[in-house]
């Protein structure tokens, strides 16, 4: 094999496919760049960055909510649906990013956040203000349980739990009805079952669009259609509640709701835009339905089997080794499952998951390696593959010290019901909070090696990882050997070589514990990508001779030829059939 690189045609990806082309970047707003000194993040702040994203050559931004919002979830509680968060900016600013992405030839995809609303939007507060409200039914209003006080324990229309931790239920003393809320009580459900409901949600997905934005990332969507009758759930051993998840997720008019949605918001529309719909629970059988695009629903889906794989029982605070293994049988059967219909979003993180380079990688001696190893891996399979703000740094997790250091509600909710509830001492519960928690992710991107990082000239809202020493954009951007620059290369790779938007998925080595390897085929050209998951040196045994006139067209260490990986290395082989 010989190290020289190739430059293949572009892949000229165009129409309906533009996005097998794509990378999409995930700005989480709050913790990108502050402009006016006030601790948080906002437009103007990601409005001074479009080159450094512009230069890593990514093609879609994905923003996290920016919307009017009481921040209790950090933006995903939305009192306004048509107007900035003042922490933020404005519409004019809006607008003016929008303008400077496209003039960089991006996108934006906004989120959308419609499984419910904030106890604050308009529609909630109607709803809430009388029984006989003609708004009253676009929530999930119930009675309590009989023979109960209301209002006290056990008086909950069912014994759903809610993700933030305590019941599902609201009690709403004035009217003596509960309302649902799958998250914190200040995030009510929206009830999907009435169609003034899903109108008005269609109406204000056309106003963005319009507006000129390129798409929409669908918060939990796989969520909107519930059971009406609402039954209790499984309840396991030593849970408080029940588990609600199957009479809500992937309900029964999921795909009805997305097709009449994709009719009444997309279709007819010239113009290339993204839609994903971030679908816990979801299963390989049902993604395919989804992202046909024959049924006209939506292009991709964010699933979570691969990021629950690191947990006993799907419990973020019982973690456990991952094993390689796991992963690959995981990743391989999305890849097999979505290779003729449908189509694969690719991530190791996001804003509710740990860092990547922390969870799969090394973040020690081989933080570099690995961060460069990870990011081939996962942006040379089939499918659209994301970045989370940082990763191109290989930003790593947040070593916390007490319980006042995290901001996420679903973090402060756990650690009061574990202790008052659950009999846990806060040691215990810091312990099962360290590798998984959320804020991991949310601590701000790190721009220099100055104070705070160069996020804010003022107080963080959050702390930064005091590692912005030695891990900042400005060391990265001039080094030709960052892991900002590595990214830029795998990121090009797709944009210029067929064969890693097109190209056939196969797994090889499924049954080995320590290298990843995969080929993908064209029916000219064929890659081959080698990932060592562990700091000692391996082989991968993958054939040879067969790829012994492979160029190397990408790697984390010197190039080397053959089939020996150093520690954290990564090889990709290239060669036309
Ligand atoms: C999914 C979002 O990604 C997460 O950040 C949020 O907390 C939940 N939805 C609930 O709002």
């Amino acid at each position: 094999m010989t190290s020289q690189e190739t430059h293949p045609e572009p892949a000229l990806t165009q129409g309906r496919d533009w996005f097998k082309s794509a990378v999409v970047y995930q700005i989480y707003p709050r913790s990108f760049a502050d402009s006016d000194g006030d601790g948080v993040g906002d437009l103007r702040g990601i409005i001074g960055r479009l080159d450094y994203l512009s230069n890593l050559g990514v093609d879609v931004v994905w923003l996290s909510p920016v919307y009017r919002s009481p921040q209790d979830d950090n933006g995903y509680d939305i009192s306004d649906y048509r107007d900035i968060d003042p922490v933020f900016g404005d519409l004019d600013t809006l607008d003016e990013l929008l303008d400077g992405l496209h003039a960089r030839g991006m996108k934006l995809v906004m989120d959308l956040v419609v499984n419910r609303t904030s106890d604050e939007h308009a529609w909630f507060k109607e709803s809430r203000s009388s029984k006989d409200n003609p708004k009253r039914d676009w929530y999930w209003w119930r009675t309590p349980r009989g023979g109960i006080e209301p209002g006290t324990p056990g008086a909950e229309p069912n014994n759903w739990g809610s993700a933030f931790s305590g019941p599902a239920w609201e009690y709403d003393q004035a009217s003596g009805e509960y309302y649902l809320h799958l998250f914190s009580k200040k995030q009510p459900d929206l009830n999907w079952e009435n169609p003034e409901v899903r109108a008005a949600v269609y109406d204000m997905m056309n106003w963005w669009l319009d507006r000129g934005v390129d798409g929409f990332r669908m918060d939990v969507i796989n969520f909107i259609s519930k059971d009406p009758a609402l039954p209790d759930g499984p309840k396991a051993d030593g849970m408080l509640y029940g588990d609600g998840g199957p009479h809500y997720i992937c309900g029964p008019r999921i795909h009805e709701f997305l097709q009449e949605m994709h009719q009444e918001v997309f279709a007819g529309r010239d113009k290339d835009l993204l839609t994903v719909g971030e679908m816990p629970g979801v299963t390989v059988e049902d993604a395919v339905l989804f992202t046909d695009p024959a049924r006209e629903e939506v292009d991709m889906v964010f699933q979570f089997e691969h990021v629950a794989l690191d947990q006993e029982g799907g419990n973020k605070w019982r973690p456990k080794k991952l094993l390689l293994t796991d992963l690959k049988k995981s990743l391989g059967r999305w890849q097999d499952a979505l290779g003729e219909r449908g189509w694969n979003s690719l991530y190791w993180g996001n804003h509710d998951q740990a860092r990547a380079v922390s969870r799969f990688g090394d973040d020690g001696q081989y933080r570099e390696v690995s961060a460069k190893m990870l990011a081939a891996v996962l942006h040379l399979h089939r499918g659209t593959p994301y970045v989370y703000q940082g990763e191109e740094l290989g930003m790593t997790n947040m070593t916390f010290g007490a319980i006042s250091d995290y901001r996420d509600i679903e973090v402060l909710n756990h650690h009061r019901e574990a202790t008052t509830h659950l009999g846990h001492t806060d040691a215990e519960v810091l312990a099962a909070l360290a590798p998984l928690n959320r804020d991991n992710a949310r601590t701000p991107v790190q721009w220099d090696a100055t104070r705070h990082g160069g996020f804010t000239t003022g107080s963080p809202w959050i702390v930064v990882n005091p590692n912005t020493n030695t891990i900042n954009a400005a060391a990265q951007v001039e080094d030709p050997e960052s892991v900002y620059n590595f990214y830029r290369r795998v990121i090009d790779l797709r944009h210029t070589d067929p064969v890693v938007a097109h190209g056939d998925f196969t797994m090889l080595l499924p049954d080995d514990e320590h290298v990843y390897a995969f080929q993908r085929s064209l029916p000219d050209a064929e890659l081959l990508v080698l990932g060592n998951f562990s700091g000692t040196a391996r082989t991968a045994d993958v054939g040879v001779p067969a790829w012994g006139d492979a160029v190397q067209v990408l790697g984390n260490y010197p190039p080397d030829a053959g089939l020996r990986l150093r520690p954290w290395e990564v090889k990709v082989f290239r060669r036309a059939v």
